[in-house]
């Protein structure tokens, strides 16, 4: 028997006037599935690197998100890493980013999951995240002065009620700029709203969570202007 995959739908009329808007910034083809970020939410960050002229974009979880960005940080002549976990499609990633003429703007590293030690902090009802980033690695593929961070990856799907993505700011906060922005995608689910709980705790600023296109953000800069 075929195996019968159940995506949900997740795509709203704002969604799609998102990507109207995102087309300057896509003259090639943007192999979108269904772990994109949603065309709203990535335009979101989009207008904060255009708005705040971030220079010094670092992004977890690579995919068409990274291809949109490239484009944009091209727009303050800045760079983008994004961070990797699965060796092949970072391959290809770079693949297409040299293709479209933006590796010197952009870059994909892979940087493997490991078991994390036991450092998280209380994580209240949920359980801390048992794998990430390999820490030195991630060390040394990141840049310092980072004035935006999206976080979306490790893949957080299949995982329940696990914290998956806190460890990034706790492991990232000292690579950050004075003045910067935070994204988390997929911050309908509930791990993803404790997380952002403790990431306003970590950094001592606030964070807001856009339930229409499922996007969670703080910033030094005050609040952001979410797209369509
Ligand atoms: C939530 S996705 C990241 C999506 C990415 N930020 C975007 O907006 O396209 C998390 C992980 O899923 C995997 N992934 C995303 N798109 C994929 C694709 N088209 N094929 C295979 N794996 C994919 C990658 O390993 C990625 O790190």
């Amino acid at each position: 028997m075929p195996e019968i995959r159940a995506t949900p739908e997740k795509w709203s009329l704002g969604d799609l006037l998102a990507m109207q808007a995102l087309q300057p910034l896509i003259p090639h083809y943007v192999p979108w599935t269904a772990w994109s970020m949603r065309p709203a939410a990535l335009a979101s960050v989009v207008n904060d690197v255009v708005l705040r002229h971030r220079r010094t974009v670092v992004e977890l979880g690579a995919g068409s998100s990274t291809m949109v960005l490239a484009r944009a940080v091209e727009l303050t002549g800045g760079r983008l890493v994004a961070i990797e976990h699965d060796p092949g499609f970072a391959t290809a990633l770079n693949r297409q980013l040299r293709s479209a003429g933006l590796h010197e703007r952009a870059v994909v590293r892979h940087v493997p999951l490991t078991a994390l030690s036991a450092e998280a902090p209380q994580t209240g009802s949920r359980r801390a995240a048992e794998h990430w980033y390999d820490r030195e690695a991630l060390h040394h593929a990141t840049p310092d002065g980072i004035d935006l961070l999206l976080v979306d990856g490790p893949p957080a799907g299949d995982l329940g009620d696990v914290l998956v993505r806190e460890p990034a700011v706790r492991v990232l906060r000292n690579k950050l700029a004075a003045s910067f922005s935070v994204y988390l995608d997929d911050a309908e689910r509930e791990p993803e709203r404790e997380t952002l709980a403790m990431w306003e705790s970590q950094l001592g600023i606030p964070f807001t969570i856009v339930e229409r296109i499922s996007l969670g953000m703080g910033s030094t800069d005050g609040g952001f202007a979410p797209t369509l």
